[in-house]
């Protein structure tokens, strides 16, 4: 092998980073060219290679977003697409790709896998729903912000008695309003793995005003059922038997954002790594991937035709502890 590219795709996740310059520094060192393709699969199709040496990925470990850029490609979604892709790739004599990225990056890496190019993948999404790794680059980085903000707005709760209803990223998964609810001491938790009625919410933030809570607060992912906005509407025509006045903060995007925390410069350098091993030792169509403590790799095909689960006991622990 003399060339491999690197992309990295979806949205950004604080960490990709430090897992570019950890593919980039360790392809070097087998002796490969390395190239980054910026805009991930959008820029693969439009054949935008820039040449990466140790220098290009100096002072980056410690940024958030990613040097290369991101994209959601509709293209890239089709075959005729992909085939583009390809041709640029090989045009290029690119002869591997790494892609970082959560689910609808690794599906398009199993796709062009497929097609006959050699791709592997690296765990990374804010939203740790990716099948194949326990914890995904990012997810660590987000929940520390999260936390931050609801620890923030337990103080301003306290002060005035009011319930806040915090809503975090996830349009798919409750991981990070779960964890985030737990360790922040909320006192509801809404995920769409589990949903609900507003009323049961409701019931929850009242008992918490009788047994005399200062705050209330209730983190809510945004892919739950039902959504902050609802929820938040339901509480305002029913504000007289709540007892607390609610306030709502989105924290959104902000979530990406933020330079990452060790943990996660420390797994996507450990994934980064492993990619180029994987490479230099002729494998490819596996993501890399944290499992049980262990840097391990699992096929794409496994990776795409399953849904990772989240632990709903840790659902029932948060409201247990909530009291
Ligand atoms: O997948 C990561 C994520 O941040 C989700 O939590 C969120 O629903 C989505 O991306 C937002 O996407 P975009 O940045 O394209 O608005």
């Amino acid at each position: 092998m003399k060339r491999i590219a690197v992309l990295t795709s979806g949205g950004d996740a604080p960490g990709m980073n430090a897992a570019i310059r950890a593919v980039v520094r360790s392809g070097i060192d087998y002796g490969w060219e390395v190239f980054g393709v910026e805009h991930g699969y959008a820029g693969l199709i439009a054949g935008d290679f820039i040449p990466l040496g140790q220098r290009s990925v100096g002072g980056i470990i410690q940024q958030g977003g990613t040097i290369l850029g991101s994209a959601r490609s509709e293209e890239f979604r089709t075959e005729e697409g992909r085939s583009r892709a390809l041709r640029e790739l090989n045009q290029a004599g690119i002869e591997a790709l790494v892609v970082i990225g959560g689910n609808g990056s690794q599906t398009g890496a199993y796709e062009l896998d497929k097609m006959g190019f050699p791709v592997v993948g690296v765990a990374s999404t804010i939203d740790n729903d990716l099948y194949g790794s326990d914890i995904t680059i990012g997810v660590d980085t987000a929940l520390n912000i999260a936390l931050e903000a609801i620890d923030r707005l337990k103080v301003t709760a306290s002060s005035h008695q009011r319930a806040f209803l915090v809503e975090t990223m996830g349009r798919n998964s409750g991981y990070l309003a779960l964890m985030a609810g737990i360790a922040g001491g909320a006192e509801a938790v809404v995920i769409p793995e589990v949903p609900t009625e507003p009323e049961a919410v409701a019931e929850e933030i009242r008992i918490a005003y009788e047994r005399g809570k200062a705050h209330a607060i209730i983190v809510v992912a945004e892919g739950a059922t039902p959504e902050a906005d609802g929820l938040a509407q339901y509480f305002k025509e029913h504000k007289a038997r709540l007892g607390f006045e609610l306030r709502v903060t989105t924290l959104g995007h902000v979530q990406r954002g933020g330079m990452p925390v060790a943990s996660d410069r420390l797994l996507a350098t450990r994934l980064g790594a492993r990619a180029t091993q994987e490479l230099a030792a002729g494998n490819h169509g596996v993501l890399v991937g944290l499992r049980k403590g262990e840097i391990v790799t699992t096929p794409h095909e496994e990776v795409v035709s399953n849904t990772k689960t989240l632990d709903t006991s840790l659902f029932e622990l948060a409201r247990v502890l909530a009291k």
